[in-house]
């Protein structure tokens, strides 16, 4: 069998967590290849709703695995305020039993968060936007080879190889931005948090997975952030330090290429971006206030208002063909509702030139974006049914569909995980 993804394909919040806790009954396993607690995926069932940031979506599934592959960077005292959050709403995650940890997976220190707020703030005016969850100098220890895993636990010097590295960040913190810290209270504290993880199941996740395929089951994989911002292939500078890619899921899973099967590309009927960087078809007039709030787009992790623009094909485009995507999932249609009119890029004028698909980046104020105007469409918030979409939506999706060469699979009219119409 094979391991299908999940991933994003703007800049994030796509509403990925949703897709993943719709289609993961279908599967035995969800698993996280990448990021850290900067991701915040949002489930709504049953009248409530939750915030992940480190448990993969799958999480409420408890017929099958859930999955914190090696790929990710885990912030213990993240994971503690999640399953207390969680537990306030009456799921006690931590009695499950469905949670594998793998041993393989980095360490994010409270120094690593020190670290990333203090160089962010030294950037001033080219600052990423970064969450500051230690993100970019928990990935960097791993590429230096002085990271600290979770499988590093079992091992008796574990605890004085995570103060050696704390007092590395500390001299850092002391020379690079003048910042004293007690290190002593945030050692402590991290060793409280630590403790957490004695309760879930910390082991080689890699093997588990090819025996879950082996055996006849399916697993899906769920990225975090997106497609632009990946390492690599996203807006650098202004991006996350991981590979969100499709490829990321073979890497941060310790799976072969040739097991991935379906890849589901999630968008946004319009775009959003919460931290800094090239954005060409953002909104600068008054709609941009209208859809964050129509939308309620606020960062999930930071509540930062999200920035708001049209949908961008090119960048779309691109976002496809780096991810080998197989199936569209279209989400937040709903938003554009109460919209007069919707706005499509259909490519950017860049010195005159066509740009039908992004792959350099250029500056949003050389890059004009030509748009493809459709009409809006009423309340679909109550549509289950594929027939009863209005023509307005069907024309709009058709419209997508040919331009992207992928069929849309299903389009999402709401929060709610009910809130799904299969095409
Ligand atoms: P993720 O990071 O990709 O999982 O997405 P987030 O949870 O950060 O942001 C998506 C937001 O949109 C959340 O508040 C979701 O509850 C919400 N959402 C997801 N799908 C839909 C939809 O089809 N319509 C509306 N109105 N909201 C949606
Ligand atoms: P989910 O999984 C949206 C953005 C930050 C910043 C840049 C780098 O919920 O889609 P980082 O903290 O990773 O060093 O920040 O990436 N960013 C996200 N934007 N959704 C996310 O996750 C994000 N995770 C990081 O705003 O611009
Ligand atoms: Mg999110």
């Amino acid at each position: 069998m094979k391991a299908d993804v999940v991933l994003g394909l703007q800049w994030g919040d796509e509403g990925k967590g949703k897709i993943v806790d719709v289609l993961c009954d279908r599967y035995q396993a969800v698993a996280r290849y990448h990021g850290g607690s900067n991701a915040g995926h949002t489930l709504e069932f049953n009248g409530q709703k939750v915030v992940l940031s480190v448990l993969p979506s799958g999480i409420f599934n408890r017929k099958i695995r859930n999955v914190i592959g090696s790929g990710v960077v885990l912030d213990v005292a993240a994971l503690r305020r999640e399953l207390n959050a969680l537990e306030s709403l009456g799921h006690r995650v931590i009695d499950w039993q469905n949670l594998l940890i793998s041993k393989k997976a980095h360490l994010v220190l409270p120094t690593h968060c020190l670290l990333d707020r203090f160089a962010e703030e030294r950037l001033g005016e080219r600052k990423i936007g970064s969450t500051q969850k230690g993100i970019a100098p928990a990935y960097a220890d791993k590429i230096l080879r002085k990271g600290i895993r979770v499988g590093d636990l079992l091992q008796p010097d574990f605890a004085l190889r995570c103060r050696k590295l704390m007092e590395d960040h500390a001299k850092q913190l002391q020379l690079l931005f003048s910042e004293e810290i007690d290190l002593e209270t945030l050692f402590q504290k991290f060793m409280e948090n630590i403790n957490i993880l004695s309760q879930f199941t910390l082991i080689d996740t890699e093997p588990v997975l090819q025996e879950i395929l082996n055996g006849g089951g399916r697993i899906l994989a769920e990225g975090a952030q997106a497609t632009l911002l990946d390492l690599d292939y996203g807006s650098y500078p202004f991006v996350t330090s991981s590979s969100t890619l499709s490829g990321g899921a073979c890497v941060g899973l310790g799976i072969a290429p040739q097991r991935i099967g379906e890849v589901y590309g999630v968008f946004k009927a319009y775009c959003t971006r919460v931290g800094n960087g090239p954005f060409p078809t953002e909104i600068k007039n008054g709609d941009t206030k209208k859809l964050r709030e129509l939308g309620n787009e606020f960062g999930a992790v930071t509540k930062r208002p999200r920035r708001t623009g049209w949908l961008d094909l090119p960048a779309l485009k691109y976002a496809i063909m780096l991810n080998g995507v197989t199936k569209l999932i279209i989400t937040k249609v709903d938003v554009l509702s109460a919209m007069e009119t919707v706005q499509v890029c259909t490519h950017y004028l860049v010195d005159g030139k066509r740009m039908d698909l992004v792959s350099t980046w250029v500056d949003s104020d050389k890059a004009t974006p030509v748009f493809k105007e459709f009409k809006s469409w009423g309340n679909v918030n109550g549509i289950r049914e594929k027939s009863q979409l209005p023509v307005t939506l069907i024309d709009y999706v058709t419209f997508l569909e040919k331009e992207l060469g992928i069929p849309i699979v299903y389009v999402s009219v709401g929060p709610d995980r009910t809130q799904m119409v299969e095409r």
